[in-house]
């Protein structure tokens, strides 16, 4: 029995760890790790590997970087040569990166059975490339896990049967409790001296965000007005800081209380949000982790695919002018917090009933 088990960008690594590791304990197949290289830095791939000890990817295809359709076609081109000579009876693909589309396409047309884990998920925003990728994913993979309950009523819509259909919890968390596990009296070391509560924590990557400047620019504004009452730590994204710099951003933000950093490992970049006052992003997986965590998170877009961590989480959709940032900021210094609960099954045992399924259906 062979399954190859896809990853490709910096959020796929969380999820891929786990079943990893799963997969390793049971020991009921062998598999194979194909890293597309869609994502190519030691900040942005291979710190992940070390971090959450994944084993050398068995293929490495290295994509790089390119338009949607250059990095979509040459990953399949690649894939496909792996899934020839691998000849595995399923491939495992996580999250909505090209790579997670790239990989179950060329798998379903050489007639292999698909996985998809996080599946369901849905923003309504067809202008987000992980949109598309996330429906068209779905919508020829066999085995699909949902991570929350809005993913199994899309999925129905879809005209998806239960048999498909599995509700699983999320992978993201099983990482973030092993890693907080392994952080456990671990203190920041910075030399800000920060205080625990006192600080924000930014990410910003989306192309929605960051790719014109007079959005960006408006996000940027209220990060610094942000920033004169509490400072604002941001691991910059390769895309935000070529923005940052060609949009003549970066002078003013140096010049105020943002930190900028390079991309962060998953420790040292957990050390910093798990004591942050609040986090705000456009990342899909912080949103759901603050959640977890009771952090207050504002998510700087109009909509989001994981609606259960605004629903009965910490998460806050403001959208991304400055008068709605601004506005939502106001009322979380008047006090006006969400406190949130946990959503069901993202108890840290998600990979193993992922993979007690695969066992179930190989
Ligand atoms: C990709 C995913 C997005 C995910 C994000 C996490 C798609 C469509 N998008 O967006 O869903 O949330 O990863 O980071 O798959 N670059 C580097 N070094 C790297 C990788 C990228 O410098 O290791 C730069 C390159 O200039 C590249 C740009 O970042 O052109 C964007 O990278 P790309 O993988 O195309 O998209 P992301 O914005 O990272």
């Amino acid at each position: 029995m062979r399954i190859v088990l896809v990853a490709g960008a910096r959020p796929n690594f969380m999820k891929i760890a786990p079943l990893i590791h799963e997969m390793n304990k049971l020991d009921f197949c062998d598999y194979i790790l194909v890293h597309t290289g869609q994502h190519y830095d030691y900040q942005m791939s291979r710190v992940f590997f070390e971090e959450f000890k994944i084993p050398e990817p068995n293929y490495f295809l290295n994509v790089g970087s390119g338009s949607h359709a250059v990095q979509t076609a040459k990953i399949m081109m690649e894939f496909e040569r792996v899934c020839i000579s691998e000849l595995p009876e399923m491939v495992v693909v996580v999250g909505d990166v090209n790579s997670t589309l790239a990989c179950a396409l060329t798998a379903k047309k050489l007639n292999l059975k698909a996985a998809h884990v996080e599946a369901g998920l849905r923003s309504g925003d067809m202008t987000m490339p992980e949109e598309i990728n996330r429906i068209v994913t779905d919508s020829i993979s066999d085995y699909l896990f949902a991570s929350e309950k809005s993913g199994i009523t899309n999925l129905k819509k879809e005209g998806k049967s239960d048999e498909q259909i599995f509700f699983v919890g999320n992978v993201m968390i099983d990482t973030l409790f092993l890693q907080l596990e392994a952080l456990k009296n671990s203190e920041i070391n910075d030399t800000w001296h920060l205080e625990k509560k006192r600080y924000g924590v930014v990410t910003l990557h989306r192309p929605s965000n960051v790719d014109t400047k007079e959005v960006c620019s408006g996000i940027v504004d209220s990060l610094i007005e942000i920033s004169t009452d509490m400072e604002l730590i941001f691991p910059v994204h390769p895309r935000t800081r070529k923005n940052f710099e060609d949009f003549g951003l970066i002078g003013k933000i140096e010049k105020s209380r943002i930190r900028l950093k390079q991309p962060l490992s998953y420790s040292e970049f957990l050390r910093y949000w798990k004591d942050a006052a609040i986090v705000l992003t456009d990342s899909g997986g912080l949103q759901e982790e603050t959640t977890v965590l009771g952090i207050p998170c504002f998510t700087l877009r109009d909509n989001t695919e994981r609606p259960i961590t605004a629903e009965i989480g910490t998460n806050i959709i403001v959208g991304n002018k400055k008068d709605s940032i601004m506005r939502a900021y106001g009322d979380f210094k008047a006090g006006i917090l969400k406190t949130g609960t946990v959503p069901d099954l993202w108890d840290g045992k998600a990979a193993q009933r992922i993979v007690n399924i695969l066992i179930d259906k190989l």
